[in-house]
């Protein structure tokens, strides 16, 4: 894989906590009473001025439903990240400035191939244009993980602009041009295939997609996760935390281990460090 800089996490503690509240029903209060630790404690956690120690995060953990290994390592700015080894193909991330953050787009391909499929567009095309790599000239396919702006932006565009034959969107989104692809159906392109999974919860409609290499036996796959899962968090419940809860529980464990997560905000990560760490594992 070609050598990229790990970029920062998308979720501090104080965004982990906020978003296991709102998952788990809790008050802050309620959370402070049932644990004894300090509301003033808490609060200044989510306004990300925690200093609570491991021993507090514990308590925090359990009714959050969180993963207290995970919690703690991210609460001491220790989140491990894996070492991300050799894919059986060539990955290009895209990240692309959007708001305050910063949104992944990815091209997959043959190494040494101009060809690639594209996995989101990010925020439109001047966007993508802006980091696009000159050796990736022609496109096979596009894929959506989910229909929000900093993800879909300008899809027809690129489309006409790359000349991807095909353009695929999750059942139930509406992106301008492209068609659904059902959940558990590949696609293939030269050796690559491309399965989609339904993972709604972050929105209604939301794939993740798995990139596999045939004829690669032991070779890693990469999952392109969308806002299912980051590394050491998850997406927003926007649309149900049940089924946020669920697309989770299924994605990390209908893939092998070894399989390397590429999410729509944040580093690379892998499927075995995210059920051992990620503070929402199942
Ligand atoms: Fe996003």
């Amino acid at each position: 894989m070609n050598q990229i800089l790990p970029p920062a996490l998308e979720d501090e503690l104080g965004d982990v906590l906020e978003k296991a509240l709102r998952l788990s029903d809790l008050s802050p209060e309620a959370l402070a009473a049932c644990t004894g630790v300090p509301l003033a404690r808490i609060s200044d956690a989510i306004d990300y001025r925690s200093d609570l120690t491991c021993a507090e995060l514990q308590k925090l953990a359990g009714p959050l439903a969180l993963n207290d290994v995970g919690l703690c390592a991210l609460g001491s700015g220790a989140y491990p990240k894996p070492e991300i080894g050799a894919l059986p193909f060539c990955v290009w991330p895209l990240r692309m400035p959007h708001g305050i953050g910063v949104a992944n787009a990815y091209l997959v391909g043959e190494c040494g191939s101009s060809r690639a499929i594209l996995f989101d567009t990010g925020a439109g095309i001047d966007a993508l244009a802006a980091v696009w790599p000159a050796s990736v000239r022609a496109l096979d396919a596009v894929f959506l993980t989910h229909v929000e702006p900093e993800h879909a932006g300008g899809l027809c565009e690129v489309v006409a602009r790359f000349g991807a034959p095909v353009a695929f969107i999750p059942p139930g989104a509406t992106a301008g041009c492209g068609g659904p692809i059902p959940d558990g159906e590949t696609r293939s392109f030269g050796p690559l295939d491309v399965t989609a999974f339904f993972t709604p919860g972050h929105a209604a409609a939301h794939h993740c997609y798995l990139v596999t290499r045939r004829g690669s036996p032991g070779g890693a796959g990469l999952l392109v996760s969308g806002d299912l899962v980051f590394a050491g968090s998850v997406g927003g419940a926007y649309f149900c935390r049940d089924k946020l809860r669920a697309s989770l529980r299924r994605m990390l464990t209908a893939v092998p281990p070894a399989t390397v997560i590429a999410p729509g905000h944040g580093p690379l990560t892998t499927v075995a460090n995210e059920l051992r760490y990620n503070p929402f594992s199942p």
